[in-house]
């Protein structure tokens, strides 16, 4: 019988239970009042302060499963996501704990009788990894770790790792150490006798993985970069949950385990397209499955999506799973949000925030889902033509000032246009990128905490023709809106496809009226010049903005 992934689960912690530790709670994913890290991106995240003895220790072992997202920072997997089979943006870390308690031995001894006799995983598939030394740091090889492992493995199999994989460290300060590794080959015999997973280990092998990270915490590195010697010693370990539950289940990807299976099975469903079938769909669905996870826990952990820090963070990727769909899979409407009752089945009972908040997460999820499809079809048209004429232009990378219209106007993040960008052989200049992006700060640093949602489109226009010069009243049409929050006050930006309002520009004052139709007008508090467009504020969006407005200038501004 093939264990389930919430059997794997539970023996992981009963296995760790049984040796004295406490189960706890994963802390929330979303982190709230640490300048350093927007998102847990490690189980050891919570117990900081333990471990540089900050806290005291209530027990001194303490085992779990903790929610992580690795999509910022020191600890950044978000462009592998979906393209190869073992990275995930949210993942669960399994996680075992020692607070100046028991040390490397009994660490690498539980490590291997909890993989080898109760979950099974063969013996000669297994490689261990310790550090190899450093002299910057005055550091010896691991000699004792490696001690251990030599009652389990032969010589052959325990290999030394640098400082980049076998010394672990959360950030760029903090509690840190040498770590000995846990690594699996899943490839067939076959190809084992011809090479020797030795040469395979950490070399980015889709079948050659880390599973489990021992890491022997003795340090704290200060911000100046020196290691200072900790009061006691502690053990910090990390499994992948999803790849143990590939390696238990004995297949060759993350996501054909039953943590991902059923939820792409709704999305095959939902779409009519099988997994499995062919590699552009298959990988739509992978990141799919995996971005619904990330965000639906951001979400119940209470981070919203947002345009600001860690809730643009969540928007990016919601945004991401919405762009593949469309793409790949021709979802033309919101559906990730249907996807939610599927995850809180698989999940929800290792996680209750999945079935408190599940309607919280279907509602927030459909309603940017909505928001950005609106955007998302204009901005691929626009998209296309910039691509066919920097390749008619004969130019390999698409201009900078390009690539931000997309992101400003049309919400394409960065890496989504140069997702787009890629797949048709062009780069982006992401330098240009920034260079707009630094401007576009300036131009709003008076607008403080100003928060501005995207454009939406009624009808395409390059510029709005201005009628004030011979016109104080017209007649006109919204062309965009979009709604701009600012210190708790909404007001809304409207471009009309030609004005009477003169806006502000070079020292001049913007001009005020009201725009009117079927009786009811919406005052326009002020206009503003922006490149081509003339850009019109008001308190309030008239209710149906499609149609035709008569529009009122309200004398006297334009020549203060
Ligand atoms: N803190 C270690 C890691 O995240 C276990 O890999």
């Amino acid at each position: 019988m093939i264990k389930t992934s919430k059997e794997i689960r539970k023996e992981f912690l009963d296995f760790f239970e049984e040796k004295k530790h406490q189960i706890v709670d994963s802390a929330p994913m979303v982190v709230k009042g640490d300048p350093t890290l927007m998102f847990t991106n490690a189980g050891m995240n919570q117990f900081k302060d333990l471990f540089l003895g900050n806290e005291p220790v209530k027990w001194n072992r303490i085992a779990d499963t903790q929610k992580c997202l690795r999509v910022s920072g020191k600890h950044n997997d978000l462009e592998e996501v979906g393209l190869d089979t073992y990275h995930h943006t949210m993942f669960e870390m399994l996680g075992n704990w020692s607070f100046g308690d028991y040390f490397k031995k009994d660490a690498v001894n539980w490590a291997w009788e909890f993989l080898v006799e109760k979950m099974g995983v063969s013996a000669d598939r297994i490689y261990a990894t310790v550090f190899e030394g450093s002299a910057d740091d005055n550091l010896q090889r691991d000699d004792e770790a490696a001690t251990y492992w030599e009652k389990f493995l032969p010589a052959d199999r325990i290999l030394n790792g640098s400082k980049k994989d076998n010394f672990w460290e959360m950030g760029e300060s903090g509690p840190c150490g040498p770590c000995s590794e846990v690594h699996v080959d899943l490839r067939p015999q076959n190809e084992i006798d011809k090479l020797s997973g030795a040469e395979l280990v950490n070399k980015d092998h889709p079948l050659v993985i880390e599973i489990w990270n021992l890491v022997f915490i003795q340090f704290n590195r200060k911000s100046n970069g020196n290691l200072e010697d900790l009061p006691d010693k502690h053990v910090d370990t990390g499994m992948g949950f999803e790849r143990l539950c590939m390696v238990v289940q004995g297949v060759t990807s993350n996501y054909d385990t039953d943590v991902f299976q059923n939820v792409i099975a709704e999305i095959g469903k939902l779409s009519k397209i099988e997994y499995g079938k062919n590699e552009k769909t298959d990988i739509a669905m992978r990141v799919i499955a995996d971005h619904l996870r990330a965000v639906a826990f951001a979400i119940a952990d209470g981070q919203l999506p947002s345009n600001n820090k860690a809730g643009y963070v969540i928007r990016r990727i919601l945004r991401r799973a919405v762009r593949y769909g469309y793409t790949f899979l021709g979802f033309k409407t919101a559906f990730i949000f249907k996807l939610v009752e599927v995850l809180k089945e698989t999940m929800g009972d290792a996680f209750a925030e999945l079935v408190s908040q599940q309607n919280l997460i279907e509602k927030v999820i459909k309603e940017e889902e909505e928001s950005f499809l609106r955007t998302l079809s204009t901005g691929i048209k626009l998209l296309d033509e910039i691509i066919s004429k920097t390749k008619t232009d004969k130019k390999d990378t698409i201009q900078g000032k390009e690539v931000f219209v997309l992101y400003d106007t049309f919400g394409f993040p960065l890496d989504l246009t140069e997702l787009i960008a890629r797949e048709n052989s062009l780069g982006v200049d992401e330098n240009g990128f920034k260079v707009e992006m630094e401007a576009q700060k300036n131009r709003s640093r008076n607008a403080a905490q100003q928060e501005t949602d995207d454009w939406v489109e009624i009808r395409k226009i390059e510029q709005t023709e201005f009628l004030g010069y011979d016109n104080l009243e017209t007649e006109i049409r919204i062309a965009r809106y979009r709604k701009v929050t600012q210190k708790k006050k909404t007001f809304y930006q409207l471009v009309f496809d030609q004005t009477p309002f003169y806006g502000e520009s070079g020292g001049q004052v913007g001009d005020i009226g009201y725009i009117e139709f079927d009786g009811v007008k919406t005052s326009i508090t002020d206009t503003q010049k922006e490149n081509n467009l003339t850009v019109h504020l008001v308190e309030k969006l008239p209710e149906d903005p499609s149609g035709f407005f008569k529009a009122v200038v309200n004398y006297g501004r334009r020549d203060k």
